[in-house]
């Protein structure tokens, strides 16, 4: 029998730390403002009564436990938890230099973090697609919750419904294999939680009762011009797995590659930068014990 090597979950942090944290550093301006767009929405309608304790799950550099903070103010507070701590030096630099101190931030697995029931609401803006087993992930957020406290979080709709991410991975797929069974990730996926009705079922397997989807679609900011959203689309998402999978085979057709991408995000193209069409679901679910 087949014996296991390392844990997925061991595998998927490694793989963050190791290869997706110095990308994601490189295209901080992409990354603050596409996904800042998907959490205006619900965050602005979100009220938090001064005082409350929140806690963010895969919050990256922090701006929206630095959000959370800010709303319920310096007799409340935040903890953000993430798994890679080169992204959490950024939110304690952040939070430091607004002054904020009702803000903490602690490196760790979500899966496995000892929570005890104490707050009154979580939120994960794109991190609960990838943690590496979802259900066991937001069972252990839901024993960070007070009973009826509220876990809202953000994932990504289709890759249909997301062009920027399935436009380039067809450019790419016209000169590179798919990745492989084998193929290092980052875990489930962006698109792993596209389906409200797989969503339900494991938030329920969870012990949440789901209250509702809200959808939010706006153009993302993919490059701040060509040449950046080419390089982005190579690093990154399904366009930069194939890349990343395809390894020497990638590089020997490069020059080829990037024309074809550069040609079809020029349309895309305006004074600000180069902009996208993109589409999520905002998820509210309720503990209800
Ligand atoms: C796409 S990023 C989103 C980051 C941030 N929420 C944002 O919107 O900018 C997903 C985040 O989930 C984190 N993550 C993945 N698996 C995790 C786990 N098991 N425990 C804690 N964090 C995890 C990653 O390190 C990464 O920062």
């Amino acid at each position: 029998m087949a014996t296991l090597q390392q844990d997925p979950g061991d595998a998927y942090t490694t793989f963050w730390n190791d290869v997706l944290v110095p990308k994601f550093e490189r295209f901080r301006n992409i990354m603050m403002t596409g996904l800042s767009l998907h959490s205006e929405v619900p965050l602005g309608r979100l009220a938090l009564a001064p005082g409350a304790r929140a806690l963010d799950v895969g919050c990256g550099w922090g701006d929206t436990a630095l959000e959370l903070a800010r709303k319920v103010g310096p007799t409340g507070s935040v903890l953000g938890l993430d798994c890679c701590d080169a992204f959490l030096e950024k939110a304690r630099a952040d939070a430091a230099s607004e002054g904020l101190a009702n803000v903490r931030f602690v490196a760790a697995d979500v899966e496995t973090y000892p929570f005890t029931p104490t707050f009154d609401f979580a939120f994960s803006r794109f991190g609960t697609m990838f943690f590496a087993n979802p259900v066991a992930a937001m069972r252990n957020v839901r024993k960070a919750l007070k009973p009826g406290a509220t876990f809202m979080f953000i994932a990504w709709r289709t890759i249909d419904d997301n062009p920027f991410l399935g436009m380039p991975k067809q450019v790419v797929s016209r000169y590179l294999p798919p990745p492989g069974e084998d193929a290092r990730t980052c875990g489930p996926g962006p698109f792993s939680m596209a389906n409200p009705g797989t969503v339900t079922a494991q938030l329920r397997a969870a012990g949440f009762e789901m209250l509702d989807h809200v959808r939010v679609d706006g153009d993302v900011m993919i490059g701040a011009d060509l040449a950046q959203a080419v390089d982005f689309q190579l690093a990154l998402g399904p366009a930069g797995e194939i890349v990343r999978e395809a390894g020497p085979a990638a590089e020997g057709r490069r020059a080829e590659i990037e024309a074809a991408l550069r040609a079809a995000l020029e349309p895309h193209a305006r004074g600000d930068g180069v902009w996208m069409m993109s589409s999520s679901w905002t998820y509210t679910a309720r503990n209800p014990w």
